[in-house]
């Protein structure tokens, strides 16, 4: 079986470690690059958490930092969900690795350039990095196989009633993004409020007892404490679908749809609109296995030796 090659872009995030972690573990990818990008916290936070988490997991590549800002809108960063660094919670090892001397767009380039197969972007941040990659150099649209986004809601957002954050953080980069004619899976709140993990598989990942997966546990208490007092059940894991798009898509529930940004709008800058008026741009994720879903994050932690992979 031939390894998809795949380059993470996030804005790490809890969720997003949790996303990581998942295709690291997953033989079917073969991850080139991570690009950090500002959205969850600022750059700087991203890139040092981005280099943290890839040292942890045992991710050997090239790690590169993003822009430090959306393509037109204001930085918008959210403490208030993954704290003052961006990935509060358990301790964790200082990068062992340096930053690349490129920045994201240049080395994304450089992925796609030098990949004999079409490269996958997992994407779990802004679409910034993405759309400038593709405005940069579209000589290499097609390098890129596919896009597997987490971002965007057809039925509500999150951030505002209208838009999700990702989305909403960069719209114009959103919208050139699902305009690009490049295929994209999206992974938006539909999908991933129903991508609930409970307290009591938090104790079951804690349970696997290796280092990898008592610091998942304790990412995922950290990320649920928000969801709590917003009345959730249990954690909305958001960016990790993004990774079970590729590898588990057995566990989702998808439509083909035409998705259209709103990048206007006084109330609804940032929407995601969904239909099939026009020819479908998106494979567009709406149901998910949830218990299946659960048990594939036991069995990606307990795929970490002692120490990291
Ligand atoms: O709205 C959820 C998204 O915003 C996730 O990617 C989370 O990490 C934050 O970036
Ligand atoms: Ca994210």
């Amino acid at each position: 079986m031939s390894r998809i090659p795949v380059i993470l872009d996030g804005d790490p995030g809890h969720d997003d470690a949790i996303a990581w972690m998942l295709a690291k573990a997953s033989p079917m990818l073969d991850i080139r690059a991570v690009t950090s990008v500002c959205g969850n916290q600022t750059i700087e936070k991203t890139t040092y958490n981005a280099l943290r988490i890839c040292t942890l997991l045992g991710i050997d590549c090239p790690v590169a930092m993003g822009r430090p800002s959306p393509l037109l809108a204001e930085p918008m960063n959210a403490p208030s969900v993954h704290g003052q660094s961006g990935l509060d919670g358990p301790k964790l090892p200082e990068p062992a690795m340096e930053l690349s001397r490129m920045r994201s767009v240049e080395l994304m380039a450089k992925v796609l350039r030098e990949s004999e197969a079409p490269v996958t972007i997992v994407s779990t941040g802004p679409q910034t990095n993405v759309a400038a990659l593709l405005l940069a150099h579209p000589e290499l649209k097609n390098k890129i196989g596919q896009i597997s986004l987490m971002g965007g809601g057809i039925a509500h957002g999150n951030w505002t009633p209208a838009a999700e954050f990702n989305i909403l953080v960069d719209p114009e980069a959103a919208k050139i993004v699902f305009e690009s004619g490049v295929p994209v899976i999206m992974s938006g709140l539909d999908v991933t409020e129903k991508a609930l993990i409970f307290p009591a598989d938090f104790e079951r990942i804690r349970a696997v007892g290796n280092q990898v997966a008592g610091v998942v546990a304790d990412w995922l208490e950290f990320f649920y404490a928000f969801h709590r007092e917003l009345g959730y059940p249990g954690a909305p894991l958001h960016d990790p679908v993004a990774v079970v798009s590729l590898v588990r898509p057995d566990l989702l529930i998808s439509k083909e749809l035409c998705v259209e940004v709103e990048t206007k709008g006084e109330y609804c800058r940032g929407a995601t609109i969904g239909h099939d008026r026009k020819p479908a741009n998106a494979r567009v994720n709406l149901g998910i296995d949830r218990d299946g879903f659960a048990d594939f994050l036991v069995e990606a932690v307990s795929t970490y030796g002692e120490g990291k992979q």
